[in-house]
């Protein structure tokens, strides 16, 4: 099925990426590979040159973390997104990325398959696949990977086989994700979830035992729900994510250790680390307790529950998703303004925050005899905000809609 058709790779420059296209040459395709950046640090070899000498038709290198960040990380931030509740859903928001940018690119080189090199046991394949499916239904998307059934040793000699240069330093027992909103370790002594991870697991995060002693203040400012200025200065969003990054992560701020359940129906363990995204999500969600209504935050709280499984789940390019974008960013028009952090050793604390349109106003707050607040109000609004509970307790007794149903303890 693979003979004689044109088939962009999703490229990375490692192993398993490297193995996949020589197998597609083999198979009889025309393999083009494609890396990109999307603020994974600089790649340890120049990926183009491996892939064709590989043997790709052409390699395309291309910068997307202007466009990841615009387009999938903003929209995350605007809706504290946290999988679990902890994962800041970095790889997740990427996968839709980069199908997008493997379509674009079968599009230019006139390819009717794209590939990835995603295993059969991650959420990663369901991503590529059904965001492929989303916008480029015409397309197949191959998995070699998934398919072919190869254990890293075979890999190995596969690739020693066809000249493939492995690197020689030592693998790590760890599999690594990352971009600019966070990196991922799994595997290896990991897999035990009872095994405390050592040190050499991180590596945006320093260990908080060895972080300064003395604290550091961040200041992070919001305009209209997404982070426009740091400390004051302000800066497009992507050098503030990479900034931040390292000042939280230089405090230890930002690792994630959690059992994941994973749509494949696998719980696994998994560590991350994200200053930047922890912090920035924990600013938001602050800002936000002082600038939305009671009402508008108890039913966000829900739909950003339902928008990370979304994310999560491969379905970015989905009505749901969509629609819930249109909610999310409606709420956002009053979120301005700035929170304070303070970063001491592996913990983030709000210290402080304001805003222009505060909802918080200190003159009804007060326990001041001069509040604005009117007590005398209090007595009748409750009067009425008991109605029906005194009525209840009327028909059927005190407290009888309650206690009976406890069982008693012992
Ligand atoms: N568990 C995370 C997720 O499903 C991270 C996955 C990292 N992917 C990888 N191929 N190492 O989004």
């Amino acid at each position: 099925m693979l003979e004689g058709k044109k088939v962009v790779l999703a490229y990375s420059g490692g192993l398993d990426t490297s193995v996949c296209l020589k197998w597609f040459e083999q198979q009889g395709a025309t393999p083009y590979a494609l890396y990109l950046d999307l603020g994974q640090g600089e790649p340890k070899v120049d990926v183009k040159e491996k892939a064709i000498k590989i043997g790709a038709a052409d390699a395309f290198v291309r910068d997307a973390r202007a466009e990841f960040v615009e387009e999938y990380v903003a929209p995350a931030i605007k809706a504290n997104a946290l999988y679990g509740g902890r994962y800041p859903l970095f790889t997740a928001l990427g996968r839709p990325l980069i199908a997008k940018k493997l379509v674009e690119a079968a599009r230019e080189v006139g390819a009717e398959l794209i590939a990835h090199g995603s295993t059969g046991k991650g959420n990663d394949q369901v991503r590529f696949d059904v965001t492929t499916a989303s916008i480029a239904p015409d397309l197949t998307v191959v998995a070699p990977v998934r398919d072919w059934n190869m254990s890293r040793p075979e890999e190995m000699a596969y690739a020693e086989e066809h000249g493939i240069p492995v690197s020689t330093t030592k693998k790590s027992p760890y599999s690594v994700d990352e971009n600019l909103w966070g990196r991922s370790i799994e595997a290896g002594p990991l897999e035990d979830p009872d095994h405390e991870p050592t040190p050499d697991v991180y590596a945006l995060t320093k260990e908080p035992e060895e972080a300064p002693n003395e604290p550091r203040y961040v200041e992070i400012g919001f305009e209209e729900g997404l982070p426009v200025s740091l400390d004051g200065r302000e800066m497009p969003l992507l050098d503030l994510i990479v900034g931040l990054n390292a000042v939280a992560g230089e405090h230890g701020v930002g690792r994630v250790d959690m059992i994941e359940d994973r749509l494949v129906g696998i719980k696994s363990r998994e560590i991350y680390e994200a200053p930047a995204a922890m912090t920035i999500i924990q600013a938001h969600q602050e800002l936000e307790t002082m600038t939305l209504t009671k009402d508008v935050l108890r039913f966000k709280a829900q739909v950003e529950q339902r928008y990370a499984e979304l994310a999560y789940d491969g379905l970015w390019f989905t009505p749901l998703t969509a629609a819930l974008d249109a909610f999310i960013h409606e709420t956002q028009k009053a979120v301005t303004g700035a929170v304070r952090l303070k970063l001491y050793k592996g913990s983030s604390t709000v210290a402080g925050r304001t805003a222009p349109k505060a909802l918080y106003s200190k003159d009804l707050a007060t326990y001041d005899p001069n509040s604005t607040f009117d007590e005398s109000a209090a007595a009748g609004f409750i009067a009425l905000w008991g109605l029906p509970a005194r009525q209840w307790a009327g028909l059927h007794g005190e407290g009888a809609g309650r206690s009976p149903a406890i069982p008693k303890l012992g």
